[in-house]
């Protein structure tokens, strides 16, 4: 094989999978290759796998399938990289299952460049360790990104839940160290973000084992001359700290906005999940957090169907919901993991009974973000132009309360505009300019 010339990146699943996606892209693109939308026309494409459910890591299969398909009647044969946690957690299997060129694991994909040119060369290269070393210190630095932009600060997870394959595919928690995220931060400002969004597994896990907490973290970001939104995705109840919580009430750039997932509403549930907190704790947390900051969108992650789960524990999910009002959530059946400990756990729940149970909470979460869409209205706000909409004269941004809104305005991508929040349907809102009183 000729050295490839053009590489196609799609990422599936998490937001740390794009994050990790646009830096493999940027990892590609600093040794002269260049990027095309196209992956049917690629000589590279990587494919940036989630593990998380069943259905994710079947769909790698199905893609590979049809991209070769899709390539092949182009008369083409691009070199076929797997990436993310299916590699991680699938490893050469990948290889005997579908002849792939490159498996490389989340915390190696820094040795991309030297996979591709052995897979070249004719060398099945694979790379699923963990070093110890970081790979963000080899990555080549931020070029050009959107307003809005990620930066991971954490990853991997120390809790264990019982379902969850991401201790084993992102191995253990662990910390960036605060200069190289507050460099990585300005860079991204330098490059064009308005708006950051810390990324972790356990994101609000940062620094413990410094003795540091994420506040610390966000309380410097702030002072980031030309940063204006900070965000940070997914935290865990236990390590949610008053320092934390605190923040919510004084950093003024610190979106009014958590994503705390509690999974299930019934105790024993939680304790079978190992979620190591309970239903009352969760809400007590809730209190403090609207407490510091009463105008918070809160959002959360549900399993529904875990091993054992009856009506009645599934009944106190609903409850659950209906004491909290999400502003939005995500909803999901639970899907037994290889090697985890729920997959050994009598008490299947039969498929029916969790496609009922799924309907009726979406339902109900549905019911509440479309409640508190509507009470957005008559709101004003500052809004993150994020890009153009369907119609002329027509931009798409973002409320501090991570709702999408669209407006007509004549203000460019990356502008922050006041708007008066004047219609809501059950995924969007209608934003008017505000006139500015004159001076
Ligand atoms: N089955 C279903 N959902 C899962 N999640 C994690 N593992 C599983 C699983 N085995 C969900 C959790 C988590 C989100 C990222 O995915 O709700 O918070
Ligand atoms: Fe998975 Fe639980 Fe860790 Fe979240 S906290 S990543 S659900 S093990």
């Amino acid at each position: 094989m000729t050295a490839p010339k053009t590489f196609h990146v799609k990422s599936f699943g998490c937001q740390m999978n794009v994050y990790d996606g646009e830096r493999m892209a940027e990892l590609l693109g600093d040794q002269g290759m260049t990027a095309t939308d196209d992956a049917n026309q690629a000589d590279v494409v990587v494919l940036n796998t989630c593990h998380i459910r069943e259905k994710a890591t079947e769909k790698v299969y199905s893609d590979i399938g049809r991209l070769r398909k899709h390539a092949g009647a182009l008369g083409r044969s691009p070199m076929i990289a797997v990436a993310g946690c299916v590699a991680q957690a699938e490893g050469a299997e990948i290889v005997a299952r579908a002849k792939v060129d490159i498996v490389v694991g989340p915390q190696a994909y820094h040795n991309l460049p030297d996979l591709v040119a052995k897979a070249a060369a004719g060398v099945p290269a694979l790379d699923t360790d963990m070093p110890a070393a970081s790979k963000f210190a080899a990555l080549p630095a931020r070029r050009r990104v959107g307003p809005s932009a990620f930066l991971t600060v954490q990853e991997g997870c120390d809790k264990f839940c019982t379902y969850c394959v991401v201790p084993y595919t992102r191995g253990a928690e662990i910390s960036r160290p605060f200069d190289a995220i507050v460099d990585e931060a300005k860079a991204l400002v330098d490059a064009g973000a308005r708006e950051i969004t810390l990324l972790g597994q356990n994101v609000n896990a940062w620094g413990k084992d410094e003795g540091q907490g994420l506040d610390s973290l966000i309380r410097a970001l702030d002072r980031i001359v030309g940063l204006e939104r900070i965000r940070y995705t997914t935290s865990h109840p236990n390590d949610m700290t008053q320092g934390l919580i605190d923040a919510h009430r004084d950093v003024e750039s610190l979106m009014p906005f958590l994503h705390l997932p509690v999974q299930a509403g019934s105790d024993r549930v939680l304790r079978a999940m190992n979620r190591s907190h309970s239903r009352d704790s969760y809400l007590r947390i809730l209190d403090r957090v609207r407490a510091a900051r009463p105008d918070i969108a809160l959002s959360g992650d549900f399993i529904v169907g875990f091993p054992g789960e009856t009506d009645a524990e599934f009944a106190e999910t609903l409850n659950l919901v209906d004491a909290v009002g999400y502003a939005q959530a995500f909803s999901f059946k639970y899907s037994p993991r290889p090697g985890t400990p729920a997959a050994e756990m009598d008490g299947a729940v039969p498929a029916e009974v969790m496609d009922d149970r799924l309907q009726r909470l979406q339902a109900a979460l549905n019911r509440d973000q479309a409640a508190f869409n509507a009470a957005t209205v008559g709101r004003a706000c500052a809004l993150l132009v994020e890009r153009k909409g369907k119609l002329p004269g027509q931009m798409l941004g973002k409320s501090p309360w991570l709702q999408s809104v669209h407006l007509i305005t004549d203000a460019a991508i990356g502008d922050i505009v006041d708007v008066d929040i004047v219609s809501a349907g059950p995924n969007s809102l209608g934003g008017m300019a505000r006139v500015r009183a004159a001076a």
